[in-house]
């Protein structure tokens, strides 16, 4: 099945072969350049690595690693585009098959320039789209302040004390606020009896959305109208005579009204609850805050701050709340701490609350965020000024004062005196025909119902199109207002206190000051870009410029969500094609490409199964297996979904211990929802036991989930669809190089088979989104990130079947080499059939830190000085390194890599020798360029600090700071731009 039920069509006539092939006369087997440019090593390093691993061929490491059982004969239908040009032909293709009108739509989504200085060095600037979450800090410093600047944009507008570093957009952050309320409050938390109570004037899908999310973990939602609700009393009867524990308006409301909502809150408190205000930021600029009206808690979206619409995404949700709830906060915190030298320096805040380490008991299963978008919205923030964005929110305003001058003055209603941007409009039996007329003329409206239109300007909103709009009301358009407007709304709703304080926001005016901030911060970071980021269950492979161009064109960046279904044909063709393509690799039936990341990928999928089993009349069903070595957003999502997770052990080799899974299975038979599982394995082996594990836990009536995490092992040589999975998600920011962004954006689309199709997810506005027996929406968007779904279509249209297996087979191989090469140095942990590994590997050092002291800590830092990032650390077993070279990294970078790592052996047999682990150079990194120029109190020289073996001074990276005392920064939670002072010497 494919998004909208329609069958796709290719718009494959573009394309064209080169006249001439340079291969084919050299008699080499045929494939396009682009698999040639995404593969790293060339085709005798592959026979070189092949030696060093003793194996014969590529298909030969495959025959012997994965499991007979599973491998098919996994020939995948598609054919390569020739070029990349011919794949980019195709992309425009699609691309003028929508129609980019001019949306006045609103409902959360708005126009907005992005300054061509932040798309042209954030957007379209590999340093920042293709960094790693900033798990690392000392090499990430660059986006780690641009994430501070967000934090303190969002709550400085907010009138909060701290905010996180993004959302996923602003329907989930509605949901997460629910999720925040339900653990501070008091009332009815025992048996979950009191209510979330929404105000009809929240976004359609935010309420959807939420209703979605509260509904597997037993939360009584109403929905109704708020206005005027000022006592306890009130309070208690818009529940439905029932205790409310949380409140959430919209402010300004989706109809654009303005409404004082401190009385409300007032109440709220009384009954001792929380409210939530689901804010718009640019409103925020001329509104008086919502933390100065009682909310203790505002979420959003910051897609007006320079984002594009995106046909629904990705943009940056928020979430800002008042002291005293910050250790409640869902997703990433950066905060400030200080380096080994005692200067300030950032990093993420609180890791404890992540899903990683708590599992089952995190605050949400937010990996994944919005980074990139986070960060476009703050310099959006940061090249305007508090100036900037107020005189950008007075002109959205006047312009909606003129139009609604021009309509009430004709003698039309417009429905709401105190507004912001936003005009209901009532026409009695009009709606649909007004709506026509000014979409007949290019201007997409809004018909609320049949009565009533609703019209949203924006900062791209042109006189032109306001005059659109009067004339499809029947009126002419008044003249401009003057710039000395007065707010005509309630004195105690006009905004007196200031906001973006901090110097970043006030300096960087001029084009050229920018340019050089940005540049500034990306310098700062370590990006593939730079070099090789072996992050093990991340695949940090290439991001093809070609697959990045196209999500900036205007026919996919410019479109509305809800715009009219003929206008974005072009995008949704393409979906349907990529959809395609995803059930040919995985072997599913359907897929749903709403998730955006993986784990709402997961959420979807459990609630997937969990509507299943309801519809079987198996509704008891709520115990979800995970085993031990799972990612902690597996253990989160199920508990979203409403399940008990029960850990499944590992066994000594490291695979799933197959006799606590048989107990277990026996133990919760009946009552058994899914098991969840990751393959190939998080220890990076093709366990053999795929096959009987999943007939097992079938045989006993549960589901089973395969974490698609690790796809890049797998395509091309079997599928989680055919060898007994019936849901998978897929990070398309992995596998199919959707780029990580610093920690986002991500697209979590999930695979299953036939009898779980009915219950995928859905969306209230677009019918087409998904089927009309589904779970409800996981996003706020029918198609989440659908701008960038352009990027894993031109991936795999450039790779075509031959190409991705090829890739998968050389990630195989890659990982294979650099466990062969470094296990005399590092042991690795767990190996399959023959001793191959899948696609990473997990190297040991348990043993070395026991012997010297050394940590998996030192290690990581003191690759930094070597000029790499490090892997994944302690994940999935404490004390260790998980390694993923990908396809993409040459044999000369895997090579530098092994130099690396085995240089640094030698500095640990030193401190073997030696027995001082604190005196050692590993210890003390990484080193900045300043630590060579101050005292040096160490017994290393500075040279063999800086400049270790296989390093070039010339080309070296030197981090901004030392190592990063992350506990200080616990202990002294600044989550907000800290004052200049903090930097003096
Ligand atoms: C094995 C595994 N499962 C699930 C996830 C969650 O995906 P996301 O970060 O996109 O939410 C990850 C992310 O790193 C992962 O490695």
């Amino acid at each position: 099945m494919v998004p909208d039920g329609t069958t796709p069509t290719p718009a494959h006539e573009a394309t064209e072969a080169p006249v001439f092939d340079a291969s084919d006369e050299l008699g080499l087997h045929h494939e396009p350049d682009f698999v040639g440019r995404h593969i790293g090593p060339r085709d005798e390093d592959v026979a070189q690595m092949l030696e060093v691993i003793g194996q014969p061929s590529l298909d030969a490491i495959i025959a012997k690693a994965v499991p007979g059982a599973i491998q098919g004969d996994e020939q995948l239908p598609m054919s390569a585009a020739p070029t990349e040009q011919a794949a980019t032909a195709e992309l425009r293709a699609y691309a003028e098959r929508n129609t980019v009108a001019r949306s006045m739509i609103g409902l959360g989504y708005y126009g907005t320039h992005t300054p061509p200085v932040i798309l042209r060095k954030i957007l379209e600037n590999p340093a920042w789209y293709t960094a790693y979450t900033p798990y690392q800090p000392e090499i990430s410093q660059g986006r780690l302040e641009a994430l501070l600047n967000f934090q303190t944009m969002c709550s400085e507008l907010s009138g909060l004390t701290t905010a996180g570093a993004s959302l996923l957009d602003e329907g989930t952050a509605v949901a997460e606020a629910m999720t925040v309320m339900r653990r501070t409050a008091k009332v009815g938390a025992k048996d979950n009896s009191a209510v979330l109570l929404l105000d009809s004037g929240l976004l359609p899908q935010s309420i959807a959305v939420t209703e979605t999310r509260a509904e597997p973990l037993g939360i009584p939602v109403v929905v109704a109208d708020l206005a005027g609700v000022d006592s306890v009393e009130g309070l208690r009867a818009a529940a439905g005579d029932r205790d409310v524990f949380g409140v959430i308006v919209q402010y300004p409301a989706v109809d654009g009204a303005i409404r004082d909502w401190s009385a409300l809150a007032e109440a709220v408190h009384e009954a001792g609850a929380l409210v939530t205000a689901a804010a718009d930021l640019l409103a925020l600029t001329l509104l008086t805050p919502p933390g100065e009206w009682g909310a203790d808690v505002v979420v959003g979206t910051t897609q007006r701050f320079g984002v594009p619409m995106g046909f629904g995404g990705p943009h940056a949700g928020f979430m800002a709340v008042r002291s005293g709830l910050e250790r409640t906060l869902p997703g990433r915190l950066v905060g400030v701490s200080k380096d080994d030298e005692g200067k300030v320096a950032y990093r993420l805040a609180l890791q404890t609350r992540e899903q990683h380490i708590r599992r089952e008991k995190a605050t949400s299963n937010i990996c994944t965020a919005q980074v990139l978008l986070a960060v476009i919205a703050s310099m959006y923030a940061v090249w305007h000024g508090p100036q900037g964005l107020r005189s950008i929110a007075r002109d959205v305003h006047g312009k909606a004062r003129r139009l609604a001058g021009s309509l009430s003055s004709a003698g039309l209603e417009v429905v709401h005196e105190d507004y912001f941007d936003t005009l209901a409009v009532r026409v009695p039996g009009q709606a649909g025909n007004i709506v026509a007329a000014a979409r007949r003329e290019g201007v997409l409206l809004w018909k609320q119902d049949e009565d009533t239109v609703l019209v949203s300007v924006d900062e791209t909103t042109l006189s032109a199109d306001l005059e659109v709009v009067a004339e499809a009301f029947g009126v002419s358009l008044a003249d401009r207002l003057g710039p000395a407007m007065e707010l005509t709304w309630p004195q105690q709703l006009q905004r007196t206190s200031d906001f973006l304080t901090p110097e970043v926001f006030h300096v960087h005016r001029s084009e050229t000051q920018m340019l050089r901030y940005l540049r500034e911060l990306s310098e700062r970071d370590y990006a593939l870009d730079r070099g090789m980021i072996p992050l093990g269950s991340c695949t940090m492979k290439l991001n093809a410029t070609t697959a990045m161009e196209p999500i900036t064109w205007p026919e996919f960046a410019n479109l509305h969500p809800f715009a009219p279904a003929e206008h974005s044909e072009g995008i949704r063709a393409l979906m349907d094609e990529l959809s395609q393509w995803l059930c040919d690799i995985t072997g599913y039936d359907a897929v749903s490409l709403q998730p955006n990341s993986g784990a709402q990928g997961e959420l979807a999928g459990l609630m997937a199964i969990r509507a299943y089993h309801a519809s079987q009349g198996q509704e008891h069903r709520d115990v979800c297996l995970i085993p031990a070595s799972a990612h902690g957003t597996n253990a989160a999502s199920a508990v979203m979904a409403g399940m008990k997770v029960v850990v499944v052990k590992t066994a000594e080799g490291g695979d799933i211990d197959m006799d606590d899974l048989r107990a277990k299975v026996e133990k919760h038979g009946p009552q058994l929802a899914a098991i969840m599982v990751t393959y190939p394995s998080t220890h990076g082996v093709f366990e053999d036991t795929i096959a009987d594990l999943c007939g097992l836990v079938h045989d006993a009536g549960g589901q089973v989930y395969v974490d698609g995490a690790n796809l890049n092992a797998l395509i091309g040589v079997a599928r989680p669809g055919k060898f007994g999975s019936d849901v998978s998600h897929l990070n398309l920011h992995k596998t199919f190089t959707i780029p990580h962004g610093g920690g986002g954006p991500g697209v979590g689309p999930i695979g299953v088979r036939e009898h779980l199709a009915p219950f995928l997810p859905n969306h209230p506005l677009v019918p087409g989104a998904g089927p009309a027996t589904g779970v409800g929406p996981i996003a706020a968007a029918p198609w989440g990130s659908a701008s960038i779904l352009p990027i894993p279509w031109a991936y795999i249209r450039m790779m075509g079947s031959a190409g991705l297996k090829k890739a998968t087979r050389v990630a195989i191989l890659s990982a294979n080499y650099l466990a062969k090469r470094l296990d005399e140095h590092y042991p690795v942990l767990y190996t399959g059939n023959e001793g191959l590994v899948a696609h990473e590997c997990i190297l040991d050092l348990r043993q070395i830190t026991k012997d010297t002291g050394v940590t998996v800590d030192d290690v990581a830092k003191r690759l930094i000085d070597y000029g790499f990032h490090a892997p994944t650390m302690s994940f999935p077993v404490s004390g260790t390194l998980m390694v993923e070279p990908t396809e993409s990294e040459s044999l000369d970078e895997l090579d530098r890599f092994v130099d690396a790592m085995v240089a640094i052996k030698a500095e640990i047999d030193a401190v073997g020798q030696q027995g001082d682990a604190d005196d050692s150079v590993l210890r003390h990194a990484p080193y900045t360029a300043r630590s060579m120029a101050g005292d040096w109190p160490y017994s290393f020289t500075r040279a063999e600090a800086v400049y270790p073996a296989g390093v070039n001074p010339a080309t070296k990276y030197f981090p901004p700071v030392r190592r990063i005392d992350g506990v200080y920064g616990d202990r002294n939670l600044v989550c907000s731009c800290p004052p200049p002072e903090a930097f003096e010497d």
